[in-house]
Formats: C-alpha cells, structure tokens, sequence
C-alpha cells in the first residue's frame, strides 16, 4: 500500500483480482463533438442525447458558446442554440490552442455562418504527428483561402464555398468529416473519393440528412454531397462509443472476469468480436434485456493473434492498446501492425516495465505493406505470453494508451502508481466510478 499522500492526479490500482459487473457507455466521444460543431450550420437548435461528460465535449462547449452558440441541458439532451452566431474576439479562440482536434472541423461551418474562421493552434493525443494538409487541400478546393498563422489558422472564402471533386490520399476520419461539414452548403455538386466510412461518420451523415443535407453513399469509399443553401436543427441519439466497449471487455479478459457493456451494439464491433473470440474471450450480445453486449474470461489459456489495425471496417487503432495487454496473458506469440498512426505503440515500454514481453520493430509484420514501412517508424510489435505482471509507477502517455496502463495495473500483482489520470477524463466517462462498480480496488 501507498503511505505518503499522493497529489491529486495519481491514482493508486491495487491489481490482481478480476472485475465484475456492469457499466454503460453512452454516445461515441469521436461523434458527440462532431455533432455539436454540425449545430452550427443550422438555423434552429438541436437536440444530442446520450452526450457522455467527458472533456472534449467540454472543449467543444467552450469553442460554441465563445461564437454565440447558446448551450444548455434539458430533457437528457443538449440543446444547441446557433441562432445568434457571431465572431469570437481572436485573444478568446487562441485560449484553447492545444486543448483538442476538433476545433479544424469547425473550418466549414465557420466559414458558411460568418465568413471566417479562427482555428487554435490543435491539440489531442501525440499519436504520431497528426498533420491536417488533407484538411486544407479540400478547403482550398472547395475556396477557402487558408492562412497559416503563428498562432494557428486563419480562413476566409472571398468568393464562397464551392462543391468540388476530391480525393484523399488515406481514408482519414477527419478530413472526410471536414469535407462533409463543408460540402453540405456549399454551391452545388462535391464528389469525395477514397473516403473514410467508420460507423461515426455514417452517423454525422445522418445527423446532417435530418438537417435537410442531400448525400449519398456509394460503394468503394465514394460519397457525394448536393449543396443545400439552409440547414434545420437535429434531434439525435449517436451511436455509442465502440472504443469505450472495447476498452472495458479488454479490461474483463486481461483480468479474467466478467463485464457486461450495456449501450454496446454488436454491429459496430463486429471485427473486435471476432478477435476477441479468436484470443480465448467469450461474449454473448444481449438482446432479450437492457441490450449490450456481455465479455468474459471462460477460464483456461488465452490464444496468441496477428492482427493489423485498419480503416474500418478493419480493426480500429483505439482498439489496438487495451487488446495488447489482454495479449500479454495468452500463451505464445502474437504480432501486432499498427496501419493507422506511425508511433501508437510507445506505451509498451511501460507494459515491458510491469513484466510483458513485447519487442517493436520498424518492419511492417503484417500481410498488408503499410506507409510506415521502410520509415524510421516503429509500428509492429511481437507480444511474447504469458506474462506475470507487478506494480509499477506509470505516467500516462495519451488517452488510450492511458487507459491500457489502467488495465495492466489492474490485472498486475501489487500496488500501481497510475501519473496523470486527467488525461483518461477526455475520452472515459466517470471512468473511476465504473471501476469501483466493477469492484476495482483504487484510490486517489
Ligand atoms: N492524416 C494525414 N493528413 C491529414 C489527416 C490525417 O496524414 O490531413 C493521417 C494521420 O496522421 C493518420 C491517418 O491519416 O496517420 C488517420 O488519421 P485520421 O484523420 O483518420 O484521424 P483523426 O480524424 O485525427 C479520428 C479519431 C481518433 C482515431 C482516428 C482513426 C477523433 C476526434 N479522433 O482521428 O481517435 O484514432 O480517427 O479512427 O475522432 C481517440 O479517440 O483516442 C483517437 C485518437
């Protein structure tokens, strides 16, 4: 046990025993805030349900009230206001610089309601470099005139916003959803090829359809948008977070027990499901009750997988750091190659620190070449099992990678020192609450 007082930050996992129990996860955090910037095209309120009490929602909030949106809480909704949208006094944008990425969505619907648009200088999880020139290329298609500032960005559309045709050099999630909150009032036709199709931007593509935008679907990642000169205010209930459940039934078989997600929906998590069945995990989708889907440990040696992240509908990279270290616990050898972001897999140092066994390599160790290859990047990994884990001190890298030191504290013997728990409050709701429902022993 820890005796001296400990700031208040860290957050103290004494490990060892498996979780039980139930949690529930609610709207997606990588929709929810795309939702809320989408209320700013629109010429009524809007109304999200199910909108989780994390940080980058708050961050959102804070960007949206600063430009007149007007914010408030009825009914389990939030209700977004934009009908007094104004400018923002340049000092008040740059106070976020650093605090999310979701403030370069805000580009379109800027530029759209007032003319300009003052973007901060991005935050979120240092992941890779994470550049935005698929972003500004479409916004120059489209018209913009992009300044780059030593602040951030500055925007303006001389002479409007134009449909275009686009194509993305990689299925980026966020360049797909600039050019969709773009798109839908701009003049005329945007035909978008090599988009990104994850299950969150199907639902911003609904979200916008209920506001009165024309798109459409097409097969190999093509999607086209009819500009409509007006958009109307939302009511929706977002997919739930798919990233969230995962990271709890991660938890349930590195710990060998028994949790069950309610708000989880089996379609969007088809590819975990089937490698978590694939490692030994069994699961059970739950549609005769409360609906979620139920993940456990069935006792016996785990199996050792090769997988490889992707665009979906491959395996998510948020799912990649939570699964390894269930990984560390199965029998053999298991490859990992990460295709999304070039430096996703810098929290296995800490993970080797409590007793894994994983070596990275700059080579890709997958079936598929990926644009990492060949680069100074380190992108695969061979996690070698089982391995007995023990406390250690952890300071907490990035939100996933975060919550993966969380899980290896919690399946580790002994006390743990988890650094920097904050960082988990941007993507985890009430995620200290959920764990002490699922008779985790953890203390601040
Ligand atoms: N990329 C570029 N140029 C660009 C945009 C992207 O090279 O202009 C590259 C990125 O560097 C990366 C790849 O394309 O290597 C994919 O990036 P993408 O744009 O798809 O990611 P994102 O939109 O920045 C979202 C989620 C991430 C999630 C990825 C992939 C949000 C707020 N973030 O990021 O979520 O990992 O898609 O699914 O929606 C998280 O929740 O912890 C998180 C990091």
């Amino acid at each position: 046990m820890i005796s001296s007082p400990l700031p208040a930050d860290v957050l103290a996992v004494h490990g060892g025993s498996p979780l039980h129990g139930e949690v529930r996860v609610r709207g997606a955090k990588n929709l929810v805030s795309k939702a809320m910037v989408a209320a700013l095209l629109a010429d009524s309120p809007s109304r999200l349900y199910e909108v989780p009490h994390i940080r980058d929602v708050d961050v959102v909030r804070g960007l949206l009230e600063l430009h007149g949106v007007r914010i408030s809480e009825g009914d389990g909704a939030l209700v977004l206001d934009p009908a007094n949208v104004e400018r923002a006094a340049v000092d008040e944008i740059h106070v976020h610089a650093g605090s999310s990425r979701i403030p370069i969505l805000l580009c379109g619907p800027m530029l759209h309601r007032l003319g300009q648009a003052v973007i901060p200088d991005l935050g979120g999880c240092h992941i890779g470099p994470r550049p935005v020139d698929f972003h500004m290329q479409a916004l120059r298609d489209f018209g913009a005139v992009v300044d780059k500032t030593d602040r951030g960005l500055e925007l303006t559309a001389p002479n409007g916003l134009h449909g275009t045709k686009l194509q993305l050099p990689y299925p980026s999630v966020g360049a797909t959803e600039q050019v969709l909150l773009t798109a839908v009032m701009a003049e005329g036709v945007t035909e978008l090829a090599n988009a990104a199709v994850e299950p969150e931007i199907i639902d911003l593509i609904c979200i916008l359809q209920k506001m009165g935008a024309i798109i459409t679907v097409h097969t190999d990642r093509v999607i086209e948008v009819q500009g409509v000169p007006r958009l109307e205010g939302y009511v929706h209930r977002p997919v739930p977070d798919r990233i969230e459940a995962a990271s709890w039934a991660a938890a349930a078989l590195a710990t060998g027990g028994d949790v069950t997600v309610r708000g989880a929906r089996q379609a969007d998590m088809m590819t975990f499901l089937n490698v978590f069945r694939s490692v030994g995990g069994a699961y059970e989708v739950d549609d005769a009750h409360d609906g979620g889907i139920r993940f456990w440990h069935p006792g016996g040696e785990l199996n050792a997988v090769a997988l490889e992240t992707d665009v979906h509908p491959g395996f998510m990279t948020d799912w990649q750091q939570p699964l390894v270290v269930a990984l560390t616990q199965a029998r053999g050898l298991s490859i990992v190659h990460e295709t999304v972001y070039e430096q996703r897999l810098g929290y296995t140092t800490a993970l080797n620190q409590m007793g894994a066994t994983i070596q990275v390599y700059r080579d890709c160790l997958g079936g598929t070449p990926c644009r990492f290859g060949r680069r100074n990047f380190t992108h695969s990994a061979v996690i070698a099992g089982p391995s007995k884990l023990h406390g250690a001190d952890l300071t907490i890298p990035d939100l996933r990678a975060g919550f993966s030191h969380l899980i290896a504290a919690l399946a580790a013997e002994g006390t743990s020192r988890v650094f920097g728990v904050e960082l988990i409050n941007r993507g985890y709701e009430d995620f200290e609450a959920k764990l002490a429902a699922l008779g985790a022993h953890v203390d601040r």
